[in-house]
């Protein structure tokens, strides 16, 4: 296939849920920009037309779902809806999903409970839904956001996160090896911290974690939803036809660099952390690495 058309998504039907904002909906934009129409899937389903309303001014056909992806029979209900209006799915990112947080020794089961219903049940099922489509159309291709968390601990209270980002990972795994043969890919990205309204919230409350954050990633800045365009493209289109099952990080290096590493940054690098070894100093000054999470 000629490059040119490698990244084509003319043609393609993409479900994304959290498509309302953040990476959901960079996502999205990304996916429609190279050519795909949407089923955009949101429990705020006002967010969800705004995304729609950009995606219809570039010419794609796009259509809004207030769903959450908590409640399998809402997701059911989605599929058909799908369904009647697309008549096809190439591609589905799952996106959308909440947690809450509590330190293990004391969070209640049903914040357990509830986290991975969001995370764990509402990804599955979604994963099942497009999966019957897919191999009866013996193609297709799902993204499972996951997490650092899916193989590295938080702390910080993330227990119900970090054992539902797992269970994503492994997730991936089994569809992927479950799936290949048949033509469907399951692929998962695991971000670092990306820049949301609640990270913003919680960098504004507790003043040192955005260093604490920053002092892991070895790129010099947080994520940014739109980071998430290219390898959703990629992992959407035929460049990716023989790319199943991984688990990619997107986080800045984040993931490779081990915990007593030095991190050299140049002077352009955004959201240096002023460190005594760094600070005003440019190409070739270090910090000590402490580990970040996502
Ligand atoms: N931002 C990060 O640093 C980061 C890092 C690793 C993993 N993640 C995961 O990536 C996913 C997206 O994060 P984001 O930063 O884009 O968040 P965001 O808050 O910017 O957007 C999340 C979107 O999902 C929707 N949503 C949440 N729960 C839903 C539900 N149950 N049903 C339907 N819609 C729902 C929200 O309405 C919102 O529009 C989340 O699952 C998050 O845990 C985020």
């Amino acid at each position: 296939m000629p490059l040119a058309t490698l990244f084509d998504l003319r043609g393609r039907v993409a479900v994304v849920s959290g498509a309302a904002s953040g990476m959901g909906r960079a996502m999205a934009l990304a996916l429609g920009e190279a050519g795909a129409d949407l089923l955009l899937v949101d429990r705020d389903g006002e967010g969800a037309e705004r995304t729609a309303t950009t995606l219809r001014a570039l010419g794609r056909r796009a259509e809004p779902a207030g769903v959450d992806v908590a409640e399998p029979a809402q997701i059911r209900q989605l599929f058909a809806q799908l369904d009647r209006s697309f008549g096809r799915l190439d591609f589905l990112g799952n996106v959308a999903g909440d947690a809450r947080l509590g330190p293990p020794e004391q969070i209640d089961l049903s914040d357990v409970e509830w986290t991975w219903r969001n995370l764990v049940y509402g990804r599955f099922c979604c994963c099942q839904e497009a999966g019957r489509r897919m191999l009866a159309a013996g193609r297709g291709s799902i993204v499972n956001i996951g997490s650092l968390a899916s193989l590295t601990a938080l702390g910080r209270g993330h227990i119900a996160y970090s054992m539902a980002m797992g269970a994503v990972a492994q997730m991936t795994r089994e569809l992927s090896t479950e799936w290949a043969g048949r033509g469907v890919r399951v692929n998962a990205i695991l971000p670092a911290q990306v820049l949301n309204s609640g990270l913003e919230q919680r960098m504004a409350a507790d003043p040192t974690l955005r260093d604490k954050f920053l002092s892991g990633i070895p790129a010099g800045r947080l994520g940014r939803p739109e980071d998430i365009g290219g390898l959703a493209v990629f992992l959407a289109s035929d460049a990716s036809s023989w790319i199943t099952g991984a688990l990619i990080p997107m986080d800045g290096g984040n993931l490779a660099a081990n915990a007593g590493a030095t991190i050299r940054r140049g002077s352009k690098a955004e959201g240096r952390v002023p460190s005594p070894g760094n600070q005003g100093q440019g190409e070739g000054s270090s910090m000590p690495h402490r580990p970040a999470s996502a």
